[in-house]
């Protein structure tokens, strides 16, 4: 990546960035270090070595704004001792709040929404240079038509960088940004605009890209994912075409896809999966709720029936997928027996695992201006203990289940227990990966087993992981049996 630096850029910057959210805010972060690094920035873990500071933000909950405020309250007398320091804020929070940041933290320079980021190197050297403040920040969704706000909002893509991944074998690639679907909690369609398809051509491109680099793992990234649409050269493109395209690129192992909306997961798609042998038996498709009325306040679209109409496609098509939601508990109206219908849904659909969330009221939503937060926090709280230990002790039920089989890993690297215990201990090491279905696998093994596809038979299990040994294809038992090899 040297090569490509440019010589005559500064090359004793330092970066710091913190990143909050999802995985497209991860995605972000990587392109614009990438971008950041070609001017030649180096990374640095260490805030107060830094010279030029990043937070990119995630406003879907108020906790997570909280602690971007608190961190940019922290800095402000690290910015008094060296003022040259550029402070900047980007991504969601970024879009929401605009002006609000610079009043409630006078010493951040930057503000870049999440349309915006390709202006981050040209604003950071701007700020350096002459000291002003800068904003970018696209339309809001009422000043403009659909067209207008649609192009003020610009998926960031440019051509990938190896060095700049969290894991060479693995990588995000947006297929589409924004969301349409204004669920009335939920402040993604403002801070990410209009939903918005990338061209095939690019999106096929990249991954080919990512292909000749050594990627071996293709997460397609969209808010609703399933919605996706794009019309090229006189034809729609949906995404079942895109993962049919993507399988035919030499070197990629696996393709996955995050996050799925309920009404849109179409047959066709769910046929491509169980087609496409390198297709994730994984599908993420949040249910968010288990009772009508509540899903009605939401403005889900979709009723407790219509998901279950959903789930029985996935388990007829693809009997050994794996589905995993996202459930909202204490929303505005939410009842004892209501909480008790998104118990009774985990117990039905027997969740891989669920994602849940206490309701947290974001300014710019429907919920907020028309729906009174009247469940109190102490109950939100209840409420979530009871709703983790449920799922918690099926997804504990349900690994028992891969104990004595065998599942295909890409392997990651070294688990966590292993980062903490250092890796300098004697001896083999414990690595971790994911099976087709998601679940995560720590074993023992080489390092250099890291970017493979491995075989680990399970020994045992816990609610978030199966912990196994690393066997040959085919496991020979005393009888001769072969154990079958699981997704
Ligand atoms: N409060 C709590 N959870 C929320 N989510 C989105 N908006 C809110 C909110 N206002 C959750 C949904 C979504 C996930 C990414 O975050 O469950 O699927
Ligand atoms: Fe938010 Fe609903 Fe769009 Fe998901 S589908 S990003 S919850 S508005």
């Amino acid at each position: 990546m040297t090569d490509d630096v440019d010589k005559t850029a500064d090359h004793n910057r330092k970066l710091f960035i913190e990143t909050v959210g999802c995985q497209m805010n991860m995605l972000d972060s990587e392109l614009v270090v990438a971008a950041l690094r070609k001017q030649g920035y180096e990374l640095t873990g260490d805030v107060q070595d830094a010279d030029t500071i990043l937070f990119n933000t995630c406003s879907v909950r108020e906790h997570a704004e909280h602690k971007i405020y608190s961190a940019l309250g922290r800095l402000k007398f690290a910015k008094n001792a060296r003022p040259g320091r550029v402070i900047g804020v980007l991504g969601c929070m970024a879009q929401k709040d605009q002006e609000l940041i610079f009043q409630r933290a006078p010493h951040v320079d930057l503000v870049v929404g999440t349309g915006q980021l390709a202006e981050v190197p040209r604003l950071i050297d701007e700020a350096r240079s002459d000291r002003q403040r800068s904003l970018a920040v696209s339309l809001d969704r009422r000043d403009g038509t659909r067209t207008t706000v649609a192009e003020s909002f610009q998926s960031y893509d440019p051509l990938r960088e190896p060095a700049m991944r969290p894991s060479p074998y693995q990588a995000f690639v947006r297929i589409m940004i924004g969301c349409d679907k204004f669920c009335t909690y939920c402040v993604v369609p403002m801070t990410r605009g209009p939903e918005q398809g990338r061209p095939p051509r690019d999106i096929l491109h990249e991954v080919r890209v990512l292909a000749d680099q050594g990627v071996k793992e293709i997460t397609f990234l969209g808010q609703t994912v399933n919605s996706y649409k794009h019309q090229q050269d006189g034809r729609t493109w949906r995404l079942a075409d895109l993962l049919h395209a993507a399988h035919e690129v030499p070197g990629i192992e696996r393709l996955k896809f995050v996050t799925n909306y309920p009404r849109d997961m179409t047959d066709d798609l769910l046929q491509a999966i169980r087609d496409l042998p390198k297709a994730a038996r994984y599908l993420h498709v949040p249910a968010q709720h288990g009772c009508d009325e509540v899903l009605k306040r939401m403005k889900r679209g979709y009723t407790v029936d219509q998901y279950r109409e959903m789930f029985a496609r996935v388990r007829e098509a693809l009997p050994d997928c794996a589905v995993s939601s996202d459930f909202i508990v204490g929303f505005c109206g939410e009842t004892e027996e209501a909480h008790q219908r998104s118990l009774d849904l985990i117990r039905e659909c027997r969740f891989k695992n669920s994602f849940i969330f206490k309701y947290s009221p974001r300014p710019g939503t429907k919920a907020y201006d028309n729906l009174a937060d009247d469940i109190p926090e102490d109950v939100k709280r209840r409420r979530n203990a009871e709703m983790l230990t449920l799922q918690n002790q099926i997804s504990a039920e349900d690994n028992a289940a891969f104990i004595g089989r065998a599942v295909q890993v890409l392997v990651e690297g070294y688990s966590e227990t292993q980062k903490k215990q250092g890796l300098d201990t004697p001896g083999p090491k414990q690595l971790t990966g994911r099976s087709m279905c998601d679940r995560i696998i720590a074993f023992e093994g080489n390092p250099r087993l890291t970017g493979t596809l491995v075989d680990v038979e399970i020994h045992d299990v816990t609610p978030t992981t199966l912990i196994g040994q690393i066997v040959t294809r085919a496991v020979q038992h005393g009888s001769g049996d072969l154990l079958p090899i699981l997704v």
